[in-house]
């Protein structure tokens, strides 16, 4: 399966994304987990992608075309994909459609992690992340064993630079204005569920199962 999941800052992409992954044995392309990877590393890529993520707006499409363009041509994708935040722009999606004809494939579904805004800053704020594994916990809805604490390494958790209720606006923002139209273009093509991502991750989880079915 190709899959593109669509949705606002913390409406549980990155949280789905594993549990899909495992049960159909796909690769997981996070946009957000590469660039971060990469402004970390301070690779050119980094360099570049930093001042945009920082404020909470987008990074140039060509920046991120040129990263998925290279990642769903590794041999371990070739069985299918989630790409998790990507395409954020139509040019995006239509850059992605074109990458894939020349492969002789499209994306089979796309999911709308739909919810409303006022939910949202909650999650944001209350969110801690492994960094090098992309694992991620909610302070109230998904607490690690022990606080500040990675489950399964024991490693510290930290909370992402852009997850503050200032930098969520220009977010949601970005969301509104330029990820949004991309759900009307795949809308045309038939292709797009619904998911109600206000409820509890199990719910979601059991929603995603349906829909891929
Ligand atoms: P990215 O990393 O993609 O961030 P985002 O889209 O803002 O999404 P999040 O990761 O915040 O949300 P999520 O839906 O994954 O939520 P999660 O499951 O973790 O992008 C970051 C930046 O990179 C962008 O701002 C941009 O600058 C750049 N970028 C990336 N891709 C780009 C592109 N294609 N083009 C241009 N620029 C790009 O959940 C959040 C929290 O809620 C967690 O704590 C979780 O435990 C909790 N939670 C999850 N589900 C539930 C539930 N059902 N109930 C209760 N709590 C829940
Ligand atoms: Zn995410």
């Amino acid at each position: 399966k190709r899959l593109v999941l669509i949705g606002p800052p913390g409406s549980g992409k990155g949280t789905q994304s594993p549990i899909i992954k495992d049960e159909y044995c796909l690769c997981h392309l996070a946009t957000g987990d590469m660039l971060r990877a990469a402004v970390a590393a301070k690779t050119p890529l980094g360099i570049k992608a930093k001042e945009a993520m920082d404020k909470g707006e987008l990074v140039s499409d060509d920046l991120v075309v040129g990263i998925i363009d290279e990642a769903v041509k590794k041999p371990s994708c070739q069985k299918g994909f989630i790409l998790d935040g990507f395409p954020r722009t139509v040019v995006q999606a239509e850059k992605l459609d074109n990458m894939l004809e020349k492969q002789g494939t499209k994306i089979d579904k796309v999911l709308n992690f739909a919810i409303d805004d006022s939910i949202l800053e909650e999650r944001i704020t209350g969110r801690w992340i492994h960094p090098s594994s992309g694992r991620s916990y909610h302070t109230k809805f998904a607490p690690p064993k022990v606080p500040g604490v990675d489950d399964v390494t024991g490693e510290p958790l930290i909370q992402r630079k852009d997850d503050t209720a200032e930098v969520l606006k220009s977010r949601l923002e970005a969301f509104h204005k330029q990820t949004e139209p991309v759900i009307g273009y795949y809308a045309k093509k038939g292709i797009i569920a619904q998911l109600h991502a206000e409820k509890a991750p199990k719910d979601v989880t059991a929603e995603v199962q349906t829909a891929l079915s």
